[in-house]
């Protein structure tokens, strides 16, 4: 697929960590709508995706795939309708094996035949999952996922329609030794826009602790994964959690600002129509969100860390660098970088604006962030000034 479907890495919203296969057409529509009325929408969050579970068990008279009749009374065409003229996108989740991870239909064997009912669905947008996948003898499990990507890859495009591509491949190979792993990655950027880049983020029926562990998680595996993405091409570590029951405003904050110094997709699963004024702080912060969009599309880099704590840097198009300084440990600590180590110009000093609470500062060298509660993150963006 195209790179100039996703210039800057896809934002939306999709059911899985909040509803898993608790969805229908109203679920997800009042969630649209909520994404309207919140501004979110406005704000770039403008894709909706339906994750598994949306199908009939079995495939129609000429095996076509046939949507849930009691979830989606209307159909997926409907939606699709309807999603546009809010002026969404629609998404829609598939799997490249025989069955779903949920065990509904996969697109083995019919891959055009399903690419061409998205396109007339008017689908913007496919996750394309991993479970399922036999292996024939004779073929490593690299190289069939490899096979099954491409297959899935070229009937999007010869279904005539722009539809933007998330593979999931390289999920499946996280533990199968970085070399595998990074080659992976290196042909899922070829075939795909964005690739979940390793494991799942925890469920909304999880624990506080499980989900903050597993952002932490998430965080660790795809800081390591920068310079493997580029525009158009995104590393994926999975949805944005604020508004799910348990987290603080901090940690929702930490996720939110540490996947825009990664130039991470920002994809909410949450219930979007009852979310928290902080939630919606968090995932409306327009200055935030910027550092993500940014057009150089650069993956920021870790330039320190250590034992309860990681400093990035991430370069924008206007040759203002964004410094992210993460405390995960327990109790509060300052954290600070060198601005040669974050790769600024060694000439300060510098105009410093913490992009969550709006207020400058100006530095004479060290970029520094004093007592960083436990599990926040300050995000800065830093300016020669003049
Ligand atoms: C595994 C994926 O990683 C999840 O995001 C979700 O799509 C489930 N499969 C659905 O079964």
């Amino acid at each position: 697929t195209y790179p100039n479907l996703a210039p800057t890495p896809p934002m939306g919203w999709n059911n899985w960590s909040y509803y898993r296969c608790d969805i229908n057409e109203k679920v997800l529509l009042d969630n649209a709508r909520a994404l309207v009325r919140t501004g979110l929408a406005d704000k770039g969050y403008d894709t909706v995706t339906v994750d598994d579970c949306w199908m009939a068990k079995k495939r129609g008279p000429d095996g076509e795939l046939v949507p849930d009749p009691e979830k989606f009374p209307h159909g997926m065409a409907y939606i699709g309708r309807k999603l546009h003229k809010m002026g969404l996108k629609f998404g829609i989740y598939e799997d490249v094996g025989t069955l779903t991870c949920g065990k509904y239909p996969g697109s083995l064997g019919h891959f055009q035949q399903d690419a061409d009912l998205f396109a007339r669905w008017k689908v913007d947008y496919l996750k394309a999952d991993g479970c399922n996948v036999p292996v024939p003898p004779g073929s490593t499990k690299e190289e069939t996922f490899h096979d099954l990507y491409r297959q899935q890859s070229r009937a999007l495009e010869a279904s005539g329609r722009d539809i933007t591509f998330s593979v999931s491949a390289p999920a499946y190979f996280q533990f199968a030794g970085d070399r595998v792993w990074h080659k992976v990655i290196r042909w899922s950027a070829e075939l795909g826009n964005l690739w979940r880049s390793g494991r799942d983020i925890a469920l909304e029926t999880d624990s506080p602790a499980k989900k903050w562990s597993s952002i932490v998680t998430n965080f660790g595996y795809n800081a390591g994964l920068a310079g493997l993405q580029r525009p158009g091409r995104w590393n994926d570590p999975d949805f944005l959690l604020a508004g799910g029951t348990g987290l603080t405003r901090d940690e929702m904050q930490s996720q939110m600002s540490l996947w825009a110094v990664m130039a991470a997709p920002l994809i909410s699963s949450t219930d979007l129509s009852d979310l928290s004024p902080a939630a919606r702080e968090v995932l409306g912060n327009k200055r935030v969100i910027a550092v993500d969009q940014d057009p150089l599309g650069v993956q920021g880099e870790v330039v320190r860390k250590g034992d309860g704590f990681a400093v990035l840097s991430k370069p924008l198009a206007n040759g203002d660098r964004v410094i992210a300084l993460f405390n995960s440990g327990d109790t509060p600590r300052t954290l600070s970088t060198t601005a040669e180590a974050a790769g600024l110009p060694d000439a300060g000093p510098y105009l410093v604006r913490d992009l969550v609470t709006g207020r400058a500062h100006h530095s004479g060298g060290d970029i520094v962030a004093k007592d960083v509660p436990p599990h926040a993150t300050v995000l800065y963006r830093v300016s020669a000034a003049y």
